[in-house]
């Protein structure tokens, strides 16, 4: 890839796990009301026919590692797990207590923070207990996120019996220095353990997390992770660009400085070399950041092209409804977002009031319902178009006036009513969204809200 192109744009911009983006939701217009209305509309809509996906945050971890993103919070008490288990299951029954018929549970995963921080028995309660108000959908896709260094064989096993076929694992990156500036420190013998005992037991997904742009990340650690990566065979690997957000996440990801972060045209070849190392080796490219084995599920998704995207990610089929339980987690109506509260004290506060603890969210426009569509259609398919009257926006004509460049640069192409991103375009797809993203061309943020899109 040209580093002139990489100039050209590397840009701040969102990552489009929802439409419209956390940053441009119109909170004023959101109540607790309009959210239960709308969870109540999309529930009877898709609970028949669909199903609902269910994602439970498990926000607890020991230690900190210094380059993550996600909300957790840092204890070796482990007192905390029960309360919290209970806390989930009360607000799982207060979105009961709405339903009018028993829901179909068709994806559900448990994310985090670390959610093999906790017992193999608070982890059976909390499925039990989701299931005991609820049917499991045929071809339920249950999975979790594990950390190798303590996901036991137990916590495979015992989730195993309770319906998980698709773990992923943390990887990151397997150089001491990495690990040592992103304060984790995780052999490669653990991660082979974790993953050949997955296996074993019969999980038909296993997916790992690799990480360029680490501080101190080289070429060559690149090169050796995805090498090693490659001798387990995970299903699924997800080829994640490092997000360096340090003014959201405050000091936890200043353990390491600015200037040993690789940027740019560096941090680009980092990508470039591991995604050749991958497509070498039987690796298929899926949406932005994933790669896959044809026999994996996510692969078959994206032939068919049912591939979806939402908050936990890809996902293989699409359900209109999102349930999101958990301190901090995000729900999707189709129609609307809510948010909990990121605030552990106010999450059981709340529930203990009976109320479900959403603090704020979006209701989707008319016109927001569309541009999600292309944005949606972009990031899974690498194409979208308006050959249905349905799907076209009075703002074509400036769409298309700001992939322009885009398209002299030969990223995406237009033939008819149809917009294709080539593949060259692909790793520019962010960039590509954006020139759809009518609420960002039209109130650019004011503060840092975005990582690099490049
Ligand atoms: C919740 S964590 C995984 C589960 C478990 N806590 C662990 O660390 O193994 C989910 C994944 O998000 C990715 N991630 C976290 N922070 C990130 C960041 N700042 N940039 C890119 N990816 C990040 C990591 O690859 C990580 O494995
Ligand atoms: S990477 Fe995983 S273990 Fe590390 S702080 Fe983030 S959520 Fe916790």
């Amino acid at each position: 890839m040209k580093p002139s192109l990489i100039q050209k744009y590397n840009v701040p911009g969102p990552r489009y796990t929802s439409y419209p983006t956390v940053p441009y939701w119109e909170e004023n217009d959101f109540t607790y009301e309009v959210w239960i209305s709308s969870f109540r509309k999309s529930f009877a809509e898709s609970n028949s026919d669909q199903g609902i996906s269910l994602y439970i945050h498990l926000p607890f971890c020991e230690s900190m590692c210094t380059f993550c993103g996600c909300h957790k919070r840092i204890t070796k008490n482990h007192g905390v797990e029960h309360p919290y288990i209970l806390a989930v299951l009360k607000e799982w029954s207060l979105y009961c207590k709405m339903m009018t018929t028993t829901p179909i549970i068709k994806e559900l995963h448990l994310g985090g923070g670390t959610p093999t921080f906790f017992s193999v028995k608070n982890l059976e309660d909390l499925i039990n207990g989701i299931f005991s108000y609820a049917n499991k959908a045929e071809n339920c896709d249950m999975s979790f996120e594990g950390h190798p260094n303590n996901t036991t064989r137990e916590h495979l096993q015992k989730l195993y019996d309770l319906g998980f076929r698709r773990v992923s694992y943390g990887v990151q990156d397997y150089s001491e220095k990495v690990q040592k500036a992103i304060n984790r420190e995780q052999s490669f013998h653990n991660v082979a353990k974790v993953t050949f005992q997955a296996r074993e037991i019969g999980y038909t997904s296993i997916g790992h997390d690799i990480i360029f742009g680490l501080p101190f990340q080289e070429l060559q650690d690149v090169v050796d992770t995805i090498e090693k990566t490659k001798a387990l065979q995970p299903d699924r690997i997800a080829f994640y660009s490092y997000a360096h957000v340090p003014w959201i996440k405050g000091n936890g990801q200043r353990g390491f400085k600015d200037e040993d972060v690789p940027k740019d045209a560096e941090k680009r070849m980092l990508y470039e070399v591991g995604k050749t190392i991958l497509l070498e080796n039987d690796y298929h490219e899926i949406g932005m950041d994933h790669f896959a084995l044809q026999t994996d599920n996510l692969h078959k998704a994206a032939q068919n092209k049912t591939l979806h995207r939402n908050f936990m990610g890809y996902s293989a089929s699409k359900t209109q409804l999102m349930v999101g339980l958990g301190v901090s987690s995000i729900s999707d109506s189709w129609y609307g977002f809510a948010q909990n509260t990121k605030d552990l004290e106010d999450y059981y506060q709340l529930l203990e009031w009976d109320k479900i603890p959403v603090v704020k969210g979006h209701l989707l426009t008319p016109e927001d319902l569309k541009i999600r569509k292309h944005i949606l259609n972009l990031m899974c398919q690498f194409e979208t178009s308006w050959e249905n009257e349905s799907d076209y926006v009075n703002e074509f004509p400036e769409i298309i006036e700001g992939l322009h460049e885009m398209i002299n640069d030969n990223l995406v192409t237009i033939e008819g009513k149809k917009i294709i991103v080539t593949e060259k375009g692909k790793p520019f797809v962010r960039n590509i969204c954006m020139a759809f993203d009518l609420r960002l061309k039209r109130k650019m943020p004011k503060k840092k809200v975005f990582s690099m899109t490049i």
